[in-house]
């Protein structure tokens, strides 16, 4: 269970930091336009300041050396300490107000990447979160995009401040001893290859972890969540997954251990050569000094900058680059989130009577070389009421799937009103669909949005919400919703909880509040008993007349109203028929139906 996914590595496709910058920019710059020029505009006259400061000081320290010996006037120096002072204010006012910019981008910035994610995940096939492979990259995507926020705005950050600030030092420093400048660039060589190096180790770990963490988080979450609780405590299933989480906490961990333990190796030999670099410089400095090539003002001024400047290279290589690098096989994977191919089709508007025609259709589920449907072949015609049975496993679901358009065919073909599902967008395809599934939602939202959320569209309707409620047999006047309609329901939110059977209730109000010409009801009905259960599928068959209804269910009893009923055995089609003419005919319906017939006449009756 706990393998990790190495198939994949060489497949991916690397891109560097300059390539997910280009392509990161543009959907950073359009979440905030104007903060971000003013941000580079203070950045700028930020490193402008900086080095302003440190000239101040040279001519601070000058003027005070020759005050000494009586060569300039005591106004002179009092008048450089002021345009030090000046410098200096301006630089903590500028680093104030970048600091807030930069805190309000961040948020800003996260909130644009959140809703491109968002926004691909709902463009992105259904049948992509069947593939645990993609699974994975939606949530790495989600784990990079905080990073890729971070990454862009140290990007612009270098461009905006360090290089000026470079820039500008550099030119200070040449005019002194042009030597100064080589060196400073030498030294910084070592340090920028060790972070090179960093960024590959640790995009590499981050593949390997992707799938331990999905793994890891599920584990807990199996503690923690409500949802699994009672089932976790009572079969002591807890303990296992306990372990499990241990397990791979403990694998991740390592993983982590041994990227940080090798770069951390690295790093300490390049700092190293940096550190004798840095003593290098500021001997030269010194022998400048004693030279005459420089004054006392200038190599106090330089001596002092020196330092901020070795500061500075080691927080934006070590710490951000450096962290920057570690995370960048994060980013990428956000990148790599926004590039997966989306599910394609054209808007068509579907006629309100439209046959479904089911052609040679196979299906396999990603990476599961077994078909779940195979070569099924038949048309449901508009306004019929259909309904699938078979045993568990036999592709009921699957080929429900397919019906809807959620999952298109690996072969063969299905029509809506002639329109292959495969060219049609899922807009178009879901425009006439309602549906409720054998897992169905519950929403922690109030009753009325439980219902209503099948028709967002629409503003919530009192007389459409009586009338699903009607048709589901929901009671919403019963004790358990305090507040009618807006009741809460949510233990986590302060509300109420409900029954399985209510709960199911809902979801098939959901699906009958929906406008519909086609509306499917996938088992969603285990939770209700055998009686309530014909009462609401008569009903569902008496209101769905002139629409398409399909009803997949185990319990016989129920499906003797459909127009036609399928058989579904090991994936394809066994019998196809009315009720009348399969209980006729020797074969599984037959079996099924004698054998629960027995058991209604035996237990319920
Ligand atoms: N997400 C999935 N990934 C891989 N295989 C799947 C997936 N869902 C279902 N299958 C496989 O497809 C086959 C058909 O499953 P399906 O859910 O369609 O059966 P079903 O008839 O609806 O069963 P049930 O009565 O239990 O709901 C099964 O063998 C199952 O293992
Ligand atoms: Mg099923």
């Amino acid at each position: 269970m706990r393998s990790i996914n190495k198939g994949n590595e060489k497949d991916e496709i690397r891109i560097n930091a300059y390539q997910l910058f280009t392509k990161l920019a543009p959907s950073v710059f359009g979440a905030a336009p104007f903060a971000l020029i003013i941000a580079a505009l203070i950045s700028i006259l930020q490193s402008v300041f900086w080095v302003l400061e440190t000239m101040a000081q040279h001519k601070f320290f000058d003027a005070a050396t020759s005050l000494t010996t009586g060569k300039i006037a005591f106004r002179i120096v009092i008048f450089y300490l002021c345009i030090l002072a000046l410098a200096n204010i301006g630089c903590q006012v500028l680093n104030g107000v970048i600091n807030y910019i930069f805190n309000v981008l961040i948020e800003k910035i996260t909130g644009k990447l959140s809703l491109n994610i968002h926004q691909k995940i709902a463009r992105l096939s259904p049948i992509d979160f069947e593939n645990t492979k993609k699974l994975d990259d939606i949530n790495k995507a989600i784990n990079g995009k905080n990073n890729a926020v971070l990454f862009t705005l140290l990007v612009a950050s270098i461009f905006t401040f360090y290089i000026p600030y470079f820039f500008f030092m550099g030119w200070y420093l040449f005019s002194l001893k042009p030597i100064l400048v080589q060196s400073i660039i030498l030294v910084f060589i070592p340090t920028a290859a060790t972070q090179l190096i960093r960024s590959r180790i640790f995009t590499k770990m981050e593949d390997k972890s992707g799938p331990v963490r999905r793994e890891c988080e599920y584990y807990e979450n199996c503690m923690v969540s409500r949802e699994y609780f009672k089932e976790t405590r009572l079969l002591g299933g807890f303990y296992f997954f306990k372990k499990q989480f241990i397990d791979t906490l403990k694998l991740l961990q390592n993983l982590r251990f041994r990227a940080t333990m090798k770069t951390n190796l690295i790093e300490l030999t390049m700092r190293i050569v940096t550190v004798c670099g840095y003593y290098g410089i500021l001997y030269m400095l010194f022998e400048a000094l004693m030279n005459r090539e420089i004054t006392v003002g200038a190599f106090a001024a330089v001596f002092n900058s020196i330092g901020s400047l070795y500061g500075i290279m080691e927080e934006i290589i070590c710490r951000n680059l450096g962290s920057m690098a570690q995370n960048l096989g994060t980013v990428q994977n956000y990148l790599k989130l926004l590039e997966m191919p989306e599910r394609e089709g054209v808007h068509y508007d579907i006629p309100k009577n439209f046959d479904i025609v089911l052609d040679k259709v196979s299906f396999s589920y990603p990476g599961s070389s077994k078909e779940a449907i195979k070569n099924v072949s038949f048309t449901i015609h508009h306004g019929e009421t259909l309904a699938v049975v078979g045993e568990n496993g036999s592709g009921k679901s699957t080929m429900i799937r397919l019906i809807t358009g959620l999952c298109t065919p690996t072969k063969g073909s299905v029509s809506f009103g002639g329109i292959d599902t495969k060219k049609l967008s899922m807009k178009s395809l879901f425009s006439k669909t309602s549906a409720v599934f054998q897992k169905y939602q519950r929403y922690q939202m109030k009753l009325c949005e439980n219902i209503g959320i099948s028709n967002v569209e629409r503003n919530i309707d009192k007389d459409l919400l009586d009338d699903a409620c009607i048709k589901s047999g929901l009671n919403q006047e019963d004790s358990s919703f305090t507040n009618g309609y807006e009741t809460m329901l949510s233990r986590e939110f302060d509300g109420v909880d409900l029954s399985g059977g209510q709960w199911q209730r809902i979801a098939i109000a959901r699906g009958f509040y929906r406008d519909h010409e086609l509306i499917i009801l996938d088992e969603p009905t285990a939770a209700i008993d055998p009686y309530e259960e014909t009462r609401i599928y008569n009903k569902f068959a008496e209101i769905s007349k002139d629409k398409t209804a399909i009803i997949v269910t185990h319990r016989l009893g129920s499906v003797k109203l459909a127009d036609r009923i399928i058989v579904m055995k090991e994936g394809r089609i066994a019998q196809i028929g009315t009720h009348e003419e399969l209980i006729q005919t020797e074969g599984e319906y037959s079996k099924l139906y004698e054998a629960q017939e027995q058991w209604y006449r035996e237990v319920l009756v």
